[in-house]
């Protein structure tokens, strides 16, 4: 699913700065639902308006998808989600310890060679990031229909403190605290399964 480059995201971001938050203002964040690698906001979004007393934030560094997600909550007038656009790498160091109820990663990018592994969001760089943002009993959700990253970041997953708390290969979308996002409607669409994983800090 390509997202064909928008001229208009980078000005429409930069127009619309009340969709986002201040760098210096990410330390102050606290018990809120982390989404990396949010797209075009469909998850994000529908979060927020299901369950409008919890405040979600998505980070995004597609600037197209960053601008699409930043129109759509600029139109609803989203209240309780911000997007951060920029590399996760950049801002996950930001947040404060312990500071994350939730990390949501949906069908991240699966980087298939290996010399580009150390990219996935659930490589070892990334899962000692996310254990210094959750508190104990703090959750990382996973899902995604590409069976070999979901395979090998169970390995990841596994060389880490985390803790399995469930796990399957076909997700139904049965979990209350959750929705579809844009790539998991187009997989059970096409009839893929989709596997899913939670994990506790
Ligand atoms: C395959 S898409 C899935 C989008 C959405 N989560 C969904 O399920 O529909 C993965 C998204 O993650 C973003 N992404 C990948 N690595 C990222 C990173 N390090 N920081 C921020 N966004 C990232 C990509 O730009 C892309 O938009």
């Amino acid at each position: 699913m390509r997202t064909h480059y928008k001229a208009w995201a980078k000005p429409f971001l930069d127009e619309h700065l009340e969709i986002s938050i201040p760098l210096d203002e990410i330390p102050n964040l606290k018990d809120f639902y982390l989404e990396i690698g949010s797209g075009k906001g469909e998850f994000l979004i529908k979060m927020a308006e299901k369950f409008p007393d919890r405040y979600f934030v998505g980070i995004e560094k597609n600037v197209t998808c960053a601008g699409i997600t930043a129109k759509k909550m600029v139109e609803k007038e989203v209240k309780n989600a911000k997007l951060i656009y920029a590399d996760a790498s950049q801002i996950l160091p930001l947040f404060k310890e312990k500071s994350i109820k939730t990390i949501f990663l949906n069908f991240s990018d699966p980087w298939p060679k290996k010399r580009h592994h150390k990219r996935r969001l659930t490589s070892d760089l990334f899962l000692k990031q996310y254990l210094r943002v959750l508190p104990k009993g703090g959750k990382l959700i996973f899902k995604t229909d590409n069976i070999d990253l979901f395979n090998d970041s169970l390995e990841y997953f596994e060389n880490s403190e985390f803790k399995l708390v469930s796990k399957t290969n076909n997700y139904l979308g049965e979990d209350e605290f959750d929705t579809m996002t844009e790539y998991e409607e187009f997989f059970r669409n096409e009839g893929t399964p989709i596997n899913r994983v939670i994990y506790e800090r």
